[in-house]
């Protein structure tokens, strides 16, 4: 999401004849787009800030400043205080950062951290800073109103709100004639996309009948941008898996740009952690929400996130956490420690009592079994074919390619003469790790 912002910021500030450096001693403006999602994330910010104070030593009409999720919280501390940063933005501000860099040219304090109900800058058409050129995000979405105990995105981020419909077609058009091939619709939780004609998703209940029988849900979205770019793959992220309703999966196995890979973030696999939590629904839900998706696409990959040691959590929680991963055998996981954040529910209902050791140590087991997992799901494509979407060189060898599977299984095969980045491949899979797998290319697939 902040990189897929980042591309807003850059596209704003090129409007206004800026340009684009990728040298830091070149810049006169540098701009930190910052995460507050765990403390460690704020931790990195901080130390960057410092890095940078070199430069401003060197030159003194550099301004720094810090956008994202971090202003909010931060703009004292860091503005005022510490004095690390000139300038503060938060994630719905950026259309004043001309004026604010001007008053910050002017010696004047500059920051502006307001939330909006509207603000989901449909209008701007991003400035693409993906180094592979042939994967775009496309945000369809911004804030959430969800509330989970844990998650500092709702004060940060603000109130959910959704973009409309003609304006994310719009973008994929444009994306698609800058040559990308592949768009990842994002959002906080895209099930929750509801276009009613615009504002916050909360008023939703005060339109009309008409107004809310013509809403545009997600499964709608999805279904227009499949139809309208058959040539495109189509990807998403995140879903939640109260809101992951059947409609989507019927969407989703009809049309065959779709890619049969779902992010469905479970946290735990204990129901008492789940209520405190606030997610809205128990473990016998998220396995039946498993079924679903392997009914509807008994081929897709599906991934999660993990949190260890939430509050109050007991070794019975931990657990059941470890049981629903093998039940589930997830392809891959995004696993963490609980960071207590400010604001937050469970900062201000519960206690952060798990100690740190033992948090440690339960991500440990976490990690190590989702390694496993992931190292048997790898195994299991030994032998198969999949159209792989080339990215271009492999990090680690000159003569290798890259890409990935619909599944999103980073795939590094030989590289045949004629072949570029940008070409769908069928690569047979030979051998795999439990980050990648390897293969050789059978035949290029003609998709003009
Ligand atoms: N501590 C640890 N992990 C967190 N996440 C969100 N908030 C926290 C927190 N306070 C994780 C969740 C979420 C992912 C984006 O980050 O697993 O799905
Ligand atoms: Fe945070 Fe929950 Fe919203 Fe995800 S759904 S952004 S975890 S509050």
């Amino acid at each position: 999401m902040n990189f897929s912002d980042s591309e807003i910021v850059a596209s704003l500030m090129i409007d206004e004849g800026f340009s684009m450096t990728h040298k830091p001693d070149d810049a006169n403006i540098i701009f930190l787009n910052t995460c507050a999602i765990r403390e460690n994330a704020e931790q990195r910010v901080r130390t960057r800030l410092r890095e940078l104070q070199s430069l401003k030593n060197s030159n003194p009409d550099l301004v720094v400043g810090m956008l994202g999720c971090m202003a909010e919280r931060l703009k004292e501390s860091l503005l005022e205080q510490e004095k690390l940063v000139d300038l503060v933005a938060g994630p719905d501000a950026y259309r004043d950062l001309p004026k604010l860099v001007d008053q910050t040219l002017n010696g004047e304090r500059s920051i502006n951290v307001l939330l909006s109900m509207e603000e989901t800058y449909a209008d701007i058409s991003p400035f693409r800073l993906s180094g592979n050129g042939i994967s775009a995000f496309i945000t369809i979405m911004r804030g959430c109103d969800n509330m989970c105990s844990f998650c500092v995105v709702p004060f940060t981020r603000g109130r959910e709100r959704s973009r409309s419909p003609e304006s994310i077609l719009q973008e994929c058009q444009e994306a698609m004639e800058r040559g990308y091939k592949e768009i990842t619709l994002l959002g906080q939780n895209v099930d929750s996309y509801l276009w009613f004609g615009g504002g916050p998703k909360k008023d939703f209940q005060k339109q009309n009948p008409e107004v809310q029988k013509n809403a545009v849900r997600f499964s709608n979205l999805l279904q227009k941008v499949a139809q309208t770019f058959p040539k495109l793959r189509i990807r998403f992220t995140t879903s939640h898996p109260r809101d992951f309703t059947d409609d989507v999966l019927e969407i989703m196995a009809s049309y065959p740009n779709i890619c049969p890979y779902i992010h469905l973030p479970v946290q735990s696999g204990s129901t008492r952690i789940l209520q405190i939590m606030n997610r809205g629904y128990s473990r016998e839900w998220y396995l039946e929400r498993i079924s679903a998706i392997r009914k509807h696409l008994p081929h897709a990959a599906i991934s999660t996130d993990i949190i260890a040691g939430f509050c109050t959590e007991t070794i019975q929680d931990h657990q059941d956490t470890l049981s629903l991963m093998k039940e589930v055998s997830f392809d891959y996981a995004y696993m963490f420690k609980y960071s207590e954040r400010p604001k937050t529910l469970a900062e201000r209902r519960f206690q952060d009592d798990v100690p740190d050791g033992v948090k440690t140590a339960r991500l440990q087991q976490i990690i190590e079994l989702q390694q496993s997992l992931s190292h048997q799901s790898n195994q299991r494509d030994i032998g198969k074919i999949f159209e792989v979407l080339v990215e271009g060189p492999s990090k680690r060898s000159e003569t290798k390619f890259c890409g990935r599977t619909p599944q999103n299984k980073m795939v590094v095969f030989n590289k045949t003469t004629g072949l570029e980045k940008g070409q769908y491949v069928h690569v047979e899979i030979t051998h795999s790790t439990s980050a990648t797998l390897l293969g050789h290319v059978i035949n290029t697939i003609p998709k003009s």
